[in-house]
């Protein structure tokens, strides 16, 4: 195979918020950038997010009690200083989207408007209606368009060029035509590639959402941090976990069972269905558990916004009625909506410090390698999100990422000159599943893979469901090896990119499974129904899970940067 070798300052990998961003800070102060992505950048997910993004703009809300309410959020995993950071800046942030041109919804004073979310003692999640993300990737494309950034569509990137320490960039490959395979040798490299939500079978998550970049990293022997830690947003339609967002209870959603109990009240008595996700996610499912569920297979619950004026459904909320319509056939004008809990963002990922320089293990840094949004771990987020926190964290540590990115540029980082040899080991790994012809099928081994993940690593684990889904996993990559495509073909081969893509899901899911096992307590997004409690003195620790060449995944813990707020219980 031909392979042709770019020259850039900068490479990045996803085109979502995190990603353009930083490309359009980098190009704006001159460095050349390559931005790769396998979808269209205005298809990327950060398109998908609904509600809201927080920011501390209400009269009686402040910076500090963004802070409290994500660090008590995250159960006091998250670390301080990278959330002080992030939430000190809100505000500057949205201030900056809105210079860019996204139009935020608008209250009666003509300020923008900002609704309450889950887990959060203020209203401070800013919107633009029911299409917040959408609007902030279209503006920012729009100005990193501008500012020139060159995109590779539609181009896959298949291993980062890592080598002693130093990351100087990836080897991709044209979906639209895979003969044309390149090296994008870089100086400095960023990972902004998102979420890994489609190892679950429910989930809110695009087809896209295939986590590569988790195992791309793992497989040089870096860390991945806090895995275990998956959130399950609390409103899913019912059987395709399709996201009808949080927004939907901060309007004034109430949750019913079969029986017609408002069962928050059991849950979370003050807060209600503005509780944390975590909370909500388990109170819904521990409602389907006790039978008290509705729909035809009795695993949803309802979300009931009758009583609302229909103005706040229909000016606030459009895209949401649009979506349970279409997928449920259920208007939430007129009748109740059937919701369940749907995985929907990692928590964990690529570990980065506070200027989102990846770590190879919690005390040393990667030279020039950069990661922010989803697919990192800063962590500002610890064991569990806030809604509205994840557009805010991508749109800030992007923009920083690209900063950071520019000061190294501009401090003399060296270009380490990559060769053909380089993309060897990718170029292996694609022949040999282009070519391969044996008995295991992709979409089966997936499904069976997803299946499990909800089933034994979901909202409720347990030593017994772990180990089940690790011995699981670990079959299934034995079959992974004998898989076969059956499209030979160059052009659009998607049957190849769903085989890549799964060989990737089953190894950061075992990532998932081994933090999970590992970490015998309960915290956030992670409940072991045999640990139901949280445990400071052994787990107020980040875990850092490293992969060998057999899948063998060995865990050290680092440490949690605490801050002014002491960990305290939760109640909501
Ligand atoms: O519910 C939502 O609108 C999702 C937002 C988020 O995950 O931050």
């Amino acid at each position: 195979m031909d392979i042709k070798i770019y020259k850039y300052d900068a490479v990045i990998v996803g085109a979502g918020l995190a990603g353009l961003a930083a490309a359009k800070e980098l190009t704006e102060a001159g460095k050349k950038t390559a931005v790769i992505t396998k979808l269209h950048p205005l298809r990327s997910h950060s398109g998908a997010a609904q509600g809201g993004i927080n920011a501390a703009l209400g009269k009686d809300d402040s910076t500090e009690l963004h802070e409290f309410d994500t660090v008590k959020g995250s159960d006091y995993l998250a670390d301080q200083d990278a959330v002080e950071l992030m939430c000190s800046k809100a505000p500057e942030t949205i201030r900056w989207a809105e210079r860019m041109g996204a139009v935020f919804s608008r209250n009666e004073e003509g300020d923008i408007a900002i609704r309450p979310f889950g887990g959060q003692s203020k209203p401070r999640a800013c919107y633009a209606k029911d299409r917040t993300g959408l609007t902030l990737l279209q503006t920012i494309y729009e100005q990193a368009f501008r500012a020139g950034i060159e995109v590779f569509d539609e181009w896959y990137a298949g291993d980062l060029l890592y080598k002693d320490g130093k990351a100087y960039g990836v080897v991709a490959y044209n979906i639209r035509d895979s003969k044309e395979m390149a090296i994008f040798n870089a100086k400095v490299t960023m990972f902004a590639t998102g979420g890994h939500a489609r190892a679950y079978r429910f989930n809110s998550n695009a087809h896209a959402n295939t986590g590569d970049a988790l195992s791309i990293v793992a497989r040089h022997g870096l860390p991945l941090e806090d895995m275990e830690f998956v959130q399950f947003h609390p409103s899913g339609l019912g059987g395709s976990g399709i996201l009808i967002s949080e927004a939907a209870r901060g309007e004034g959603g109430r949750l019913y069972n079969s029986e017609g109990e408002r069962f928050m009240s059991k849950y979370a008595p003050n807060a209600m269905e503005l509780a944390s996700r975590d909370v909500v996610s388990r109170a819904i499912m521990e409602e389907v558990r006790q039978g008290k569920g509705v729909g035809k297979d009795k695993q949803s619950v309802n979300i009931d916004l009758t009583h609302l004026d229909p103005e706040i459904i229909l000016t606030r909320l459009p895209e949401l009625r649009e979506l349970a319509i279409a997928f449920q056939g259920q208007d939430m004008l007129k009748e109740p909506i059937h919701i369940s809990a749907t995985a929907h963002y990692s928590m964990g990922g690529i570990p980065v410090n506070i200027n989102c320089q990846v770590r190879k293990n919690p005390n040393e840094l990667v030279e020039g390698f950069y990661a922010a949004g989803e697919c990192s771990c800063v962590s500002v987020h610890g064991a569990n999100r806030l809604g509205a926190n994840s557009l805010l964290e991508a749109l800030f540590f992007g923009r920083h990422a690209g900063e950071n990115m520019i000061k190294a540029l501009d401090s003399g980082i060296e270009l380490k000159e990559a060769t053909e040899d380089d993309a060897k080991r990718f170029i292996e790994e694609f022949n040999r599943i282009k070519t391969s012809n044996g008995k295991e099928r992709v979409a089966k081994l997936r499904e069976e893979l997803q299946n499990g993940m909800t089933a034994d690593a979901g909202v409720f684990r347990s030593k017994e469901s772990l180990e089940r889904q690790l011995k699981l996993i670990d079959e299934l990559l034995e079959r992974y090896r004998d898989i076969r495509i059956d499209d030979k073909s160059d052009t659009f081969n998607t049957d190849l990119q769903e085989a890549l893509e799964l060989g990737h899901m089953l190894e950061f899911s075992k990532f998932i499974v081994v933090g999970a096992l590992a970490r015998e307590e309960s915290r956030g997004g992670h409940y072991r129904e045999d640990f139901p409690k949280r445990d400071d003195e052994r787990f107020l620790k980040h875990t850092y899970a490293y992969m060998d060449k057999d899948y063998n995944i060995s865990i050290e813990w680092g440490d949690v940067v605490l801050g002014k707020f002491e960990p305290m219980e939760r109640k909501y």
